[in-house]
């Protein structure tokens, strides 16, 4: 037994933000963002939540595989920019969408949280307690930056993208693997609002995104072919054998890098950084959904998946489409 991804979806904000447009903003240029990360443009949210980017990828999603939202059976949120500590986003897209009938929790493992929430629900159907999962990355980080580092904010964009899978009878997961890296944790992250009770008073309001990119680079460039490697050997492929890599869409340079590193031409490695920037847990699955809209993605196909952020985390799932 193994699962399928059988629907795929995705929602944006309105907001389409150009390097230029940040130029007016900051001492940068579209010449030193495109040549550093090939990132051209991403969506900022002008009031699009989360829970309501997530939920309108969820009903695209559901929708593409031909489901109700009565019959999900569980819902898996993975973000790390959420409007509220309480209900989790799950359960607000649950509401949302009208999938009354499934289990919803959330997942934060930051860009790698999609993969994670992947793996989760792989765990859940073969394990026979489900049949099949909803599962969505989304995030509006724009909220979660300084807008004064212009070495970060240009990075990230806000979205969210949606899978629907169901247990299938042959093998849709081939191989994975799955790491955390805690001890690294100091190189990307992000206080939340400090302890503030009757016997301690912390002055922090939560804090923005910090991060050493040059650290943040080298992790993803050396632990990410390992990883994507791990996952390849578990299903007896070899780098070659993959059609499709699609890859947490963090930097062009990085990519390549890992590229360069299994030995796999870049032809391979579709990208969309270039339109809608890094937006973390939702990266995976909206490049996915890009890919089935455009008729890229046929049944039968080797699609290894690879996500890596904050935590440190990262990991790879190699499947048949
Ligand atoms: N525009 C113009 N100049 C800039 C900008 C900007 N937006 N940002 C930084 N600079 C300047 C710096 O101030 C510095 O100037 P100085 O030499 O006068 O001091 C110079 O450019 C070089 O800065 P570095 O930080 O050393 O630039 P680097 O070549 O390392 O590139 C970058 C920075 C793009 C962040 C790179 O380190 C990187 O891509 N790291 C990976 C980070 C990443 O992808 N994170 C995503 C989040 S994690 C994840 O999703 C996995």
């Amino acid at each position: 037994m193994s699962i399928r991804i059988i629907g795929t979806g995705s929602a944006l904000p309105e907001r389409c933000v150009t390097n230029d447009d940040l130029a007016k903003l900051m001492d940068t240029s579209d010449e030193w963002i495109r040549e550093r990360t090939g990132i051209g443009s991403r969506y900022l949210s002008t009031g699009e939540t989360v829970a309501y980017l997530a939920g309108k990828a969820c009903e695209r999603a559901l929708e593409n595989a031909g489901k109700e939202a009565e019959e999900v059976e569980l819902l898996l949120a993975a973000t790390c920019s959420p409007e509220m500590a309480l209900p989790c986003t799950a359960c607000q897209i649950q509401a949302q969408i009208g999938a009354g009938g499934a289990a919803a929790f959330d997942l934060n493992a930051a860009c790698a949280g999609f993969l994670f929430a992947l793996h989760t629900a792989y765990a859940y159907i073969e394990a026979g307690i489900y049949k099949n999962a909803l599962i969505v990355g989304a995030e509006v980080l724009s909220k979660l930056m300084d807008w004064t580092d212009r070495g970060t904010c240009i990075l990230f964009g806000d979205g969210a993208g949606a899978v629907f899978v169901e247990k299938c009878g042959e093998s849709g997961i081939l191989g994975f693997s799955q790491h955390s890296d805690g001890a690294r944790g100091g190189v990307l992250s992000c206080a939340a609002r400090g302890l503030h009770n009757p016997y301690f008073k912390d002055a922090s309001e939560g804090g923005f995104v910090r991060m050493d990119g040059r650290e943040v680079f080298a992790f993803a460039v050396r632990q990410v072919p390992a990883a994507i490697s791990e996952a390849l050997e578990k299903a007896r492929l070899r780098p070659e054998d993959v059609d499709l890599y699609v890859l947490h869409q963090a930097n062009k340079r990085i990519i390549e890098g890992i590229a360069k590193r299994l030995g796999v031409g870049p032809e391979k490695f579709p990208i969309n950084l270039d339109r809608v920037g890094n937006t973390s847990s939702a990266a995976i699955p909206l490049l996915l959904d890009e890919l089935n809209g455009a008729g890229r993605l046929r049944r039968g196909m080797t699609v290894a998946l690879s996500g890596f952020g904050a935590g440190l985390t990262y990991g790879a799932c190699v499947l048949k489409w």
